[in-house]
C-alpha cells in the first residue's frame, strides 16, 4: 500500500487491497479481519464502512491503519488489536490477560439454561460458581440471565479477574458477582453452597501446544489453555472436588476438548456422588460439554 502524498485511498479500495494482502499472507478470515480493523481504526461500525465506502482516508488514518495491519501480520489476533469480542450478543472487552471467548462456549450456556429453565428447577436462583472465569463471559451471561442470581467468578489470574470485573461493570452485572482469586476450590469455604458450577477449564494437552495456531500460541495466556500431559489435569481435579461444593441436585457443567468425552465420563463415573452424565456437541459435531448432577442423596 502506498501512503505517498497525493495517493488517495477510499474505504472500499482499502478494504479490497487489505483483504487481498491478508489472503496472500495467509491471515485467517482475511475479509472480516480487514473490515474489523478498518472499522476500529475509523471508529465506525462494520456496516458503516459500506455506507461511507467512497470516503477518502486522511494521511493519519492511513498511517494508523497500516500499524494495525502490521500487528495482525505478526499473528496478533484481531480481537486483541481491537480489544473487543462479541459473546452471547454482548460486547466483551478482551486483553492478553484472558482467553478470547470462543463460540463453542455458548453451547455450555445453552445447555445450562436448558436445565435451569425447566419448570420448578431448583437451579434457577443459583448460587453459581464459574471456575476459571477469564474475561468473565460465563459469569456475566449467567448473572444477567438467571432470576436473582448470586455468582462467584473465580480465577488463578489476578489480571484476568480485573478484566472480568470490568466486563461485569460495563454489562451491568457487577452487583451480582463476587470475584475471587485462587486455585480451583482452594479459596472457597468447605461445604455444599452452589446450585450450579460451570467451567471452561484449560484442556489442551501440553504436547499439542506447538500445533496450535500462532495467534493462540504466541498471544493467548498459556495458563488458560494448557491442561497438562493429557489435557485433563484441571478437569480431573474439578470433577473429583466439585460435588463437595454442589447442593444436592446441583449441576456441574464443563467444557472439554475434542476426543476427551470418554475419559471425562470415566472420571465422573468414579465419583459416587454424581448421577448420570449428559453430553452436548458443538457446531462441528464435537462432544464439547458435559453436564452432571450431584445426586439428591449423596
Ligand atoms: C479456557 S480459559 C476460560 C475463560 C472463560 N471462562 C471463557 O470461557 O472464555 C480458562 C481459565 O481458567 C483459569 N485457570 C486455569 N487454571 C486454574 C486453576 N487451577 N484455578 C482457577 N483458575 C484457573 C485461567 O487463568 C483461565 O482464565
Amino acid at each position: 500500500m502506498k501512503a505517498d502524498r497525493g495517493v488517495v485511498w477510499t474505504i472500499l479500495e482499502l478494504l479490497r487491497w487489505t483483504t487481498d494482502y491478508f489472503k496472500a499472507k495467509g491471515v485467517s478470515e482475511p475479509r472480516a479481519a480487514a473490515q474489523v480493523l478498518l472499522a476500529h481504526c475509523l471508529g465506525l461500525e462494520r456496516i458503516e464502512l459500506y455506507l461511507q465506502y467512497n470516503k477518502p482516508l486522511t494521511a493519519e488514518e492511513l498511517a494508523s491503519f497500516k500499524t494495525l495491519i502490521r500487528r495482525r501480520l505478526t499473528g496478533e489476533p484481531t480481537q486483541y488489536i481491537t480489544g473487543h469480542q462479541e459473546f452471547w450478543s454482548l460486547d466483551f472487552l478482551v486483553t492478553p490477560a484472558a482467553l478470547i471467548p470462543r463460540p463453542e462456549t455458548e453451547i455450555l450456556i445453552e445447555a445450562v439454561l436448558e436445565q435451569v429453565q425447566q419448570p420448578d428447577s431448583p437451579l434457577a436462583k443459583g448460587p453459581v460458581l464459574d471456575v476459571g472465569t477469564g474475561s468473565g463471559v460465563l459469569a456475566v451471561v449467567l448473572a444477567r440471565t438467571l432470576p436473582d442470581p448470586w455468582v462467584v467468578a473465580l480465577d488463578l489470574s489476578a489480571t484476568a479477574l480485573a478484566l472480568a470485573q470490568e466486563n461485569a461493570r460495563r454489562l451491568g452485572a457487577a452487583d451480582r458477582i463476587s470475584f475471587v482469586q485462587g486455585d480451583l476450590s482452594q479459596p472457597l469455604a468447605p461445604g455444599p453452597t452452589f446450585a450450579l458450577i460451570v467451567s471452561n477449564p484449560p484442556y489442551v494437552p501440553t504436547g499439542d501446544w506447538q500445533r496450535l495456531p500462532r495467534e493462540t500460541r504466541d498471544f493467548e495466556p498459556r495458563a488458560a489453555l494448557d491442561g497438562g500431559p493429557d489435557g485433563l489435569a484441571v478437569i480431573r481435579r474439578l470433577i473429583s472436588t466439585a460435588h463437595q461444593y454442589l447442593l444436592p441436585g446441583g449441576l456441574l457443567a464443563l467444557e472439554m476438548g475434542q476426543g476427551q468425552a470418554e475419559a471425562v465420563l470415566d472420571l465422573i463415573a468414579q465419583q459416587a456422588a454424581y448421577g448420570p452424565a449428559q453430553l452436548r456437541r458443538d457446531y462441528q459435531q464435537i462432544q464439547r460439554v458435559v453436564l452432571v448432577r450431584r445426586s439428591e442423596k449423596a
